[in-house]
């Protein structure tokens, strides 16, 4: 016998910005500031990632490249470390990812090891994060819960399970 498990993700389409509540809205403007300032000289790909925690503190963060490129690191965990790093208690309940000069038909999505670590930040602190992406035009794209993005994901349950 089989069971099949169906995993469906909501991705709620804002046609412009201006339709978000204002903090939303300065989210992304900061993320979009924070774009701006990104150290990107190899892809020439800037991204700005700006989170609110709890306590209604904003952090940001951009991507960080290298000439050793594995070495370089995402606006996502460079904005999300730094909060956490400062205070390891905070809780992330939003972060704006902006990719100012993507024109594609959807906004850029998280890459994997962001979403892993975008996942585990969920389970630390009990509460989603929600992700408000945005590119060039004036559309947003808004998930829930970050995990969302990373279905089956593994986490530190797997480490203790077992395996021995
Ligand atoms: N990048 C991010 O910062 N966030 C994403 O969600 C996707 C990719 C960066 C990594 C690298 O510096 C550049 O974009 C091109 O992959």
């Amino acid at each position: 016998m089989a069971r099949t498990t169906t995993v469906t993700l909501q991705i709620i389409q804002h046609d412009a910005a201006t339709d978000l509540h204002q903090p939303d809205q300065d989210l992304l403007e900061q993320a979009r500031s924070a774009a701006s300032r990104a150290y990107a000289p190899y892809s020439n790909f800037q991204v700005g990632a700006a989170l609110r925690l709890a306590d209604g503190r904003v952090v940001s963060g951009n991507n960080q490249e290298n000439a050793a490129f594995p070495a370089g690191i995402c606006a996502e965990r460079t904005a999300l470390h730094a909060a956490m790093s400062m205070d390891p208690h905070a809780v992330v309940t939003d972060m704006a990812i902006v990719v100012p000069q993507s024109k594609g038909e959807r906004p850029v999505t998280p890459c994997g090891i962001c979403r892993q670590v975008l996942a585990e930040q969920e389970q630390r602190q009990g509460v989603p994060v929600r992700l408000l992406l945005a590119g060039y035009d004036a559309s947003v794209h808004e998930i829930l819960r970050a995990g969302d993005l990373l279905p089956l994901s593994f986490d530190a349950s797997f480490l203790t399970s077992g395996n021995s």
